[in-house]
């Protein structure tokens, strides 16, 4: 049974109610996040409460919890919930109002709830012990706030299920002008020539946590050159190596586009080098 929390309790996931009129509910008006935890360990805990304040700041949810308070509610769920692989999922909604109105109302209490989920267990840095991804493309047709953790994923929920229907593992998406921006579901990267390639932040990808931590470890720790600027599709297509990051895949290589191989179709041994730095220093963040 899976103990979850919501407004300042713990209770079994059964007994968790919320309002038929809650704001999350009725628009997707919320913000929220997923945090790894392997063995009782938060990865990217800081990292992550920072990107989940600062979307509540944009959307204009006054709610600002300290690290501490975010702390020891991911721990206690960790406990209550066995300390295996976990994901975290944190969530703030706008709160219950009393009528359906778009306009933000005054004086709601936002909803809090958190889970804990089962993850995959961290990759190990292993060509022959990773699952090489297939994935699908389409043209991305999210909104133009995508650099926001909103709860409204409709948009990211029907890529996904594109390639999903097609018994693909991921899709990968490209803007108007043919650039990738991200998955339905995680960051995209090409690596070719040895130099690792990835679409700069703006507002049509989500700053992702692990996109961060990686970048940043290859940095500090290798001589990996990294480039942050727009991906072609043709440039895609024509990559050494594809991978995909987020909180529960860590670096996941692609060895298959649209039933096309990826590069000799092998995982890659750019892939092998970054992944074993990530989980050298994942746990510095
Ligand atoms: C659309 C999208 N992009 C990127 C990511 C990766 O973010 P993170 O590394 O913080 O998990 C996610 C994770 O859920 C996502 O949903």
């Amino acid at each position: 049974m899976s103990i979850v929390f919501l407004n300042n309790e713990f209770m079994p996931m059964e007994e968790a109610k919320i309002s038929p009129m809650d704001r999350g509910f009725l628009f997707g008006d919320g913000i929220y996040e997923v945090i790894p935890s392997y063995d009782g360990k938060l990865v990217g805990f800081g990292p992550h409460i920072d990107r989940m304040n600062q979307g509540l700041e944009m959307i204009g949810i006054q709610f600002n919890w300290s690290h501490e308070q975010w702390q020891s509610i991911c721990q206690q769920l960790i406990e209550k919930n066995g300390n295996g692989n976990l994901g975290l999922y944190l969530h703030v909604s706008r709160g219950a109002d009393e009528k359906r109105f778009h306009a933000y109302p005054d004086n709601v209490e936002p909803t809090v709830y958190a889970f804990a989920f089962d993850i995959p267990a961290a990759n190990i840095p292993d060509k022959s012990k990773v699952k090489g991804y297939r994935v699908a493309t389409t043209q991305d047709l999210r909104w133009q706030r995508c650099n926001i953790k909103s709860t409204a994923l409709l948009g990211n929920v029907m890529h996904f299920q594109h390639g999903h229907g097609q018994g693909y593992n991921e899709t990968i998406l490209f803007n108007a002008e043919n650039n990738l921006t991200e998955g339905s579901a995680c960051n995209a990267y090409i690596v070719k020539d040895g130099v690792v390639i990835t679409p700069p932040l703006d507002h049509q990808l989500l700053p992702g946590i692990t996109r961060h931590m990686l970048l940043d470890i290859l940095r500090k720790h290798s001589d990996i050159k990294i480039e942050e600027r727009n991906v072609s599709m043709e440039e895609v297509m024509s990559a050494d190596e594809v991978w995909l990051t987020s909180s529960s895949k860590e670096i996941a290589p692609v060895i298959e586009i649209d039933g096309k191989p990826v590069g000799n179709g092998e995982i890659g041994d750019t892939w092998l080098a970054a992944q074993t730095l990530y989980t050298q220093h994942k746990h510095d963040y």
